[in-house]
């Protein structure tokens, strides 16, 4: 199915190279202390996967089921205990973890003492010192109760981050995500009485039946919180999603659409005195940071445990099977609770040739202080106008690159979904293009 069209502004969101869709059963089943020999492990970052939701929303097709059965969560719990001894055998005695986060799916499903689990397993199996590195974990407002919150911030949780994607209860019933404006108050309020430094809010746009005024509408009552950050994400409508299922398609309109919206949010929170950092994130000026501590997200490995996480070396990205549709998420999670044998890589894309060059570059150009040059050229003794000429040509024929060809103009950063998919290799693009949703 497509979900675009060729010239749209919204390919698709590029927060990791290459995409999950365009890993691959690994024939050889690497074993992680092959892996990981010779890595850096000075700086890693952790990731913790919880794949449950309360409810599953219709633009959703993150890695994660409907509610769990009696016994599953202790059980999801105890295989990610097996797995963290397994992979912490597989790392060098000296490795350190600069920074964690628990993404879903959404971790608050847990229970308070289920949470206590969760943290326990990344201190004592993982050996992370929680209240020392940058903790940013999601949640989404049902899910706030003060008990779990209260385990969360005295965890060290440094960042939290809510889902709200919008403050009108139509707007919410129209994305399909059931959700009453009153609980998200209820949840931001509880938030900042826990006292995390950092609080997210996300918020959507290009929601069937948002306007302009409804769009500042969210975002004033977002700006009420004060929050230290805020992620703005245009609406992606996918595969096997609740809005998938019945949508119309892309449309030039919708397009029109959301980029309206988007420099109207924009213009908006520049305006309130927040800074943009990339085309989804904004940051109070002046505000607490949730800093990534001393780890390089272009050059640091990640650590991902949880059967919808991704782990990273320098030379292979690896994560267990993938998919979207309620019986096969399922069927993936049983399997990985009754899994016993977590110490090899099974799905996954080996970074070989120009791949690390396009990952680094990617992740740098997307963000609004764009490329450091100078560490680009120490790490790889070129420019990437050396090594990507044709793509930067292309972006600044559009007027979507600087001057210096090391960051982008404000008209790239609004088309940084279609930059984004512009830099993937042929390899990497023909294997999303051929990867069957399910
Ligand atoms: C893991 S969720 C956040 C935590 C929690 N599960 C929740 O929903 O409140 C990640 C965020 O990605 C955004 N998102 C997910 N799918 C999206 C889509 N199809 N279009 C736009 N934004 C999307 C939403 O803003 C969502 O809050
Ligand atoms: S948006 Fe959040 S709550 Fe909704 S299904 Fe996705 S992960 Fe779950």
């Amino acid at each position: 199915m497509t979900t675009t069209t060729a010239e749209s502004p919204y390919q698709s969101y590029v927060y990791a190279y290459p995409h999950k869709t365009a890993y691959r059963p690994l024939p050889d089943r690497p074993a992680l202390r092959e892996v990981w020999a010779g890595e850096r492990q000075h700086a890693l970052s952790l990731y913790l996967h919880v794949p449950f939701c309360e409810v599953r929303c219709g633009f959703c097709n993150l890695f994660t089921r409907i509610g769990s059965p009696e016994g599953l969560t202790t059980a999801y719990l105890d295989a990610l205990e097996r797995q963290a001894t397994a992979v912490r055998a597989a790392l060098d005695t000296g490795a350190r973890f600069a920074l964690a986060a628990f993404g879903g799916g959404t971790p608050t499903y847990l229970a308070a003492a289920e949470l206590t689990r969760l943290c326990d397993i990344a201190e004592q199996r993982m050996g992370v010192d929680l209240r020392a590195v940058p903790l940013s974990v999601e949640a989404s407002p049902d899910t706030c109760t003060p008990d779990r919150l209260a385990v969360l911030a005295e965890r060290g949780t440094t960042r939290l981050s809510i889902g709200v994607q919008s403050f009108l209860d139509t707007e919410a019933r129209s994305a399909v995500r059931p959700q009453k404006r009153a609980a998200v108050e209820t949840a931001l309020d509880r938030a900042r009485a826990a006292g995390f430094p950092v609080l997210n809010i996300d918020l959507i746009y290009g929601i069937d039946g948002q306007t302009e005024r409804s769009w500042l509408r969210s975002l004033d009552a977002a700006l009420g919180w004060q929050p230290e950050e805020l992620y703005l994400y245009p609406l992606y409508v996918r595969p096997l999603t609740g809005l998938g299922r019945r949508s119309p398609g892309p449309s030039p309109a919708w397009d029109a659409q959301r980029l309206a919206l988007y420099r109207a949010g924009r213009d908006h929170l520049l305006a309130a005195g927040y800074e943009q950092v990339s085309m989804r994130m904004f940051r109070r000026s002046g505000a607490a940071t949730a800093s990534t501590g001393e780890y390089a997200c272009q050059t640091d490995g990640m650590v991902g445990l949880g059967c919808g996480a991704r782990s990273y070396t320098s030379k292979l990205h690896y994560s267990f099977d993938y998919a979207v549709d309620a019986s096969a998420v399922r069927g993936i999670i049983d399997a990985y609770v009754a899994g016993t044998d977590f110490d090899r890589a099974e799905h996954g894309w080996e970074m070989s040739g120009d791949e690390p060059r396009r990952r680094h570059l990617l992740q740098s150009l997307l963000q609004a202080e764009g490329v450091d040059l100078a560490a680009y050229r120490r790490r790889f003794g070129s420019s990437p106008r050396q090594d990507f000429p044709a793509e930067l040509a292309a972006f600044e024929e559009r007027g979507w690159l600087t001057a210096d060809g090391a960051a982008l103009t404000p008209e790239g950063l609004a088309h940084s979904d279609a930059i984004g998919p512009a830099l993937f290799s042929a390899e990497v693009a023909a294997r999303m293009e051929a990867y069957e949703a399910r």
